[in-house]
């Protein structure tokens, strides 16, 4: 008999290009988020590093919007996307030192388990596997329907 059809945990922001503050009250959202769920083994400092960075960048560049998704099942991960020129998307290397800028995403890649861009019609969109390990091996399972198993 197929498995039931299962939804991981999910949360979505919403956030107007160059709003700032509001990338920053979404940092500290999706940080509450993570909390919520039991890991095993989580670098939550990381986490939020890297929510920090890739919707910093988006909000600097989108055109009017960025949505950001978090997505908790087998393999946590961050979507952003943006609705702005986009750009030339290669291995991130370190600035040099002299640098002021261009080290975000070379952070991002440096702790992140995995990182992607793509291109979607008119949107950037960059998916990042963060450093987090579920408390189970429960891949697919649907979180909302099993909340002693992950949360509080
Ligand atoms: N969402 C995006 N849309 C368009 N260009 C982007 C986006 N994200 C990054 N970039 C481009 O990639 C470059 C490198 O990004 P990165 O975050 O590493 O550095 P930075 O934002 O310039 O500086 P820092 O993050 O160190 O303050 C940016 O300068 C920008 O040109
Ligand atoms: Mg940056």
């Amino acid at each position: 008999m197929p498995r039931p059809h299962r939804r991981p945990l999910q949360r979505d922001w919403r956030i107007d290009a160059g709003d700032h503050a509001a990338a920053y009250r979404a940092r500290r959202e999706f940080a509450d988020e993570l909390r919520k769920v039991r890991w095993q083994n989580a670098d939550h400092a990381s986490a939020e590093l890297i929510f920090g960075e890739l919707v910093h960048n988006a909000v600097r560049h989108a055109r009017s919007l960025v949505q950001v998704q978090l997505i908790i099942d087998g393999s946590p991960r961050l979507l952003v996307r943006d609705d702005g020129p986009g750009f030339w998307f290669r291995e991130p290397t370190l600035a040099p030192p002299e640098a002021e800028r261009g080290r975000g995403l070379g952070i991002v890649r440096a702790v992140a388990r995995g990182m992607h861009f793509e291109r979607r019609g008119d949107a950037s969109v960059v998916t990042v596997q963060l450093p987090l390990w579920l408390h189970c091996a429960c891949k697919d399972v649907d979180f909302r329907g099993q909340p002693d198993a992950l949360r509080g």
